[in-house]
């Protein structure tokens, strides 16, 4: 077929084992670690969610991360294209690819927005015209930016002209090159600011809101939560980690990889809750969840710190640079399937995938100005963007790659990939992931989803 010709032929890389961690990091880390993490464990009980959380990445998500790459890596091409040349003869496995795709657009839809939110607030903590210390006026500012039809389509389109800009630039040249510049800085300020709030007198208040369990709290609802969160983390379910398995160096230990990826994620949202929650509580502020606490609370609270607008431009920025590495690997997804699939060169691939998000995101752009009422089944377009992705598509894509893995593929082909040709010896550790994704991992996802659907609960 021409197209795989095509793929194994001209496509770029990464080019080190350096480069391979700060993409692939690059993708987990983003806002999930930011806006979602704190305050969707803070809200649902502390160290309980926590658990299921950290239950999820290591039955379900790692397993699938390790899948995904070793996938990508095989085939060397995109994720419908990776499908078909692998599975077996007339099965449909592809069609994960294309489900992928679907869900790489509608999370890009709602995503872009929000990192259009904090685009313009870099822009305007650096510009000092965004601190307060009254919430009111905090909450102000925030509405004025998103219910305004103009900047929130604006905003939206700086961050879709930037990632596209980066990936125009190659996976090496582009992607590569960004994150392994990106990534140091963002932890260099992550602790900077984990350190510093952490002397704040709230800090003890902060950790046991984090850590403390409420086991009561604990609804199937949650443990959904909790599970679509593992899968939005480490970037699973939809193809965007095969993606970047098939620029893996061939000596790359993948198992390895994944799990540091894994840890990295882990600390930074870890670091993030560290940071944001002990300055909300010395101010003599209620934690609260989603958007309210990085765009409203987050600017009141600095406004009484010392050298607060400093450390505002420092913490947007930060939140900037995760969104950054997220949305490149995003938008990779379909900019290489139209490109190896449809022949389109990269650029027209990467025009293309444009003008689609500016088209699909704007329904979440208007979600709080224009079309703010339309609400079918009591969500607005970005919140039913925001819940289907989470909640069923990537969890459905995760059972597929596991049953994939675990029944069609070949357990040969998968350690082979694991232990890079039997050089790193990997072999039980292989067969001991093949068990998971055959038995225990789609098993348990399934489970996670009917219950937290509500299928159990009549
Ligand atoms: N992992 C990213 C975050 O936590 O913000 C979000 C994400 C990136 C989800 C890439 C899915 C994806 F393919």
């Amino acid at each position: 077929d021409a197209s795989r010709t095509h793929a194994t032929t001209s496509r770029g890389g990464f080019s080190s084992s350096l480069g391979v961690l700060a993409a692939t990091l690059g993708s987990a880390v983003g806002l999930g670690n930011i806006w979602k993490f704190p305050s969707l464990t803070g809200a649902n009980g502390g160290a309980g969610f926590l658990l299921i959380y950290l239950l999820s990445t290591l039955f379900i998500g790692l397993p699938l991360m390790v899948a995904e790459i070793a996938i990508g890596r095989q085939a060397r091409a995109n994720p419908i294209s990776a499908l078909r040349q692998l599975q077996p003869r007339g099965a449909p496995w592809w069609l994960i690819g294309v489900a992928g795709m679907a869900a790489a657009f509608l999370i890009m839809a709602f995503y872009s927005e929000v990192v259009a939110w904090v685009f313009a607030y870099v822009a305007k903590a650096l510009s000092g015209n965004l601190l307060s210390s009254d919430p009111v006026q905090t909450q102000a500012s925030f509405d004025a930016l998103v219910r305004d039809p103009v900047q929130a389509l604006l905003w939206q389109w700086v961050v879709l002209a930037f990632i596209g800009g980066i990936l125009l630039l190659g996976v090496t040249r582009g992607i590569e090159a960004a994150t392994k510049r990106l990534m140091p800085l963002l932890f260099l300020l992550l602790v900077l600011l984990g350190g510093y709030s952490l002397t704040l007198p709230g800090a003890g208040q902060a950790l046991s809101f984090l850590f403390a369990p409420e086991w009561h709290k604990i609804t199937p609802a949650v443990v959904l939560t909790a599970m679509g969160l593992a899968f939005f983390k480490l970037s699973i379910g939809m193809g965007t980690m095969m993606t970047y398995g098939s620029y893996f160096t061939a000596e790359q230990n993948i198992p390895a990889t994944a799990t540091r990826v894994m840890l990295a994620d882990l600390s930074v949202s870890l670091l993030a809750g560290m940071a944001i929650f002990p300055a909300v509580f010395s101010f003599g502020f209620q934690p609260s969840a989603g958007p309210s606490l990085v765009f409203i609370t987050i600017p009141a609270v600095f406004a009484q710190m010392p050298g607060g607008s400093v450390l505002l431009a420092a913490f947007f920025l930060l939140t900037a640079i995760a969104a950054t590495g997220a949305m490149l690997s995003l938008m990779e997804v379909p900019v290489v399937i139209l490109h190896e699939r449809w022949g389109l060169s990269r650029p027209r691939a990467t025009l293309l995938t444009l003008l689609i998000l500016g088209l699909l995101g704007a329904g979440c752009a208007l979600s709080q100005s224009t079309l703010a009422t339309f609400q079918p089944g009591g969500r607005t377009l970005f919140d039913w963007a925001d819940y289907l992705s989470s909640n069923l598509l990537l969890p459905a894509g995760g059972i597929a790659i596991a049953l994939f893995v675990g029944w069609a593929w070949g357990e040969r082909a998968f350690a082979a990939q694991l232990s890079n040709h039997g050089q790193l010896g990997n072999q039980g550790l292989a067969r001991v992931v093949s068990l998971l994704l055959r038995w225990v991992t789609p098993v348990l996802i399934l489970l996670v989803m009917l219950a937290g659907l509500g299928v159990f609960s009549g």
